[in-house]
């Protein structure tokens, strides 16, 4: 499949990960982000569908893309035991699977640090969003600490990314989300780290407007 995005270890590491992150808070960040949601949903980069138990009952149906395929076994998986009507789907951020206005709202959760164009991609949530839709949003951000970041930026420009299945550390996605035509209507700001070994790092979770 041409929109594959193969990053096998990276894939089998996040899956684990993942199980400490929910453990730590992640869940209770996932539940908070999906509450209140209604209608069709389009949710950028799925993984491993850590976020599907927690769609409330009034979503009618989730469209989840997530182009690595290991992740999208496993979010298959997790899709048929959701409470709500999810569709996996492949797909890339850059072009996303839906026509213009179609969807009530959009999640990016922990997928803005990956995409390789941030504008790209909330361009084209911006594009599937109907006039008045939300997008929510949880992801980690780069620190307000000066020496922190520039720590970030240097791992960003060099190793990381590699390392992590394109991840960054750096990037500034509340401006970015601004920048896409969103109005931010709520963003808690909090440290926090998914594993007993990874150091915290700033995250933000919100709710944005689509003007
Ligand atoms: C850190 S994981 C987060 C997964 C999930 N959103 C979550 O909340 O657990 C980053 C995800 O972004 C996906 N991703 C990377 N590049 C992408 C792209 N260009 N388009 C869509 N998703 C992408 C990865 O395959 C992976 O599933």
């Amino acid at each position: 499949m041409s929109e594959d995005i193969r990053h096998p270890i990276f894939a089998r590491l996040y899956a684990r990960i993942s199980e400490s992150a929910e453990k730590r808070g992640a869940a209770d960040h996932r539940a908070r982000l999906l509450s209140g949601l209604s209608g069709r949903v389009i949710e950028l980069g799925a993984g491993n569908g850590k976020n599907f138990p927690h769609y409330p009952s009034t979503v009618t149906e989730v469209i989840a893309v997530e182009p690595e395929p290991h992740l999208r076994e496993l979010a298959q998986r997790e899709a048929a035991r959701a409470p709500v009507s999810i569709r996996v789907a492949v797909g890339v951020a850059d072009e996303l699977p839906a026509e213009d206005a179609s969807v009530d709202a959009g999640i990016a959760s922990l997928v803005l640090c990956s995409v390789p164009d941030q504008a790209r991609a909330l361009a084209e949530l911006h594009r599937v969003i109907r006039p008045g839709g939300e997008l929510r949003f949880y992801e980690h951000v780069v620190s307000r600490h000066p020496i922190e970041a520039r720590v970030q930026r240097a791992l960003d420009a060099t190793i990381y990314p590699a390392l992590s299945g394109n991840d960054h550390l750096s990037r500034d996605t509340r401006k970015a989300i601004e920048r896409a035509g969103f109005v931010i209507e709520t963003c808690e700001r909090f440290r926090f780290s998914p594993a007993a070994l990874l150091p915290p790092d700033d995250h933000i979770l919100g709710t944005a407007r689509r003007a």
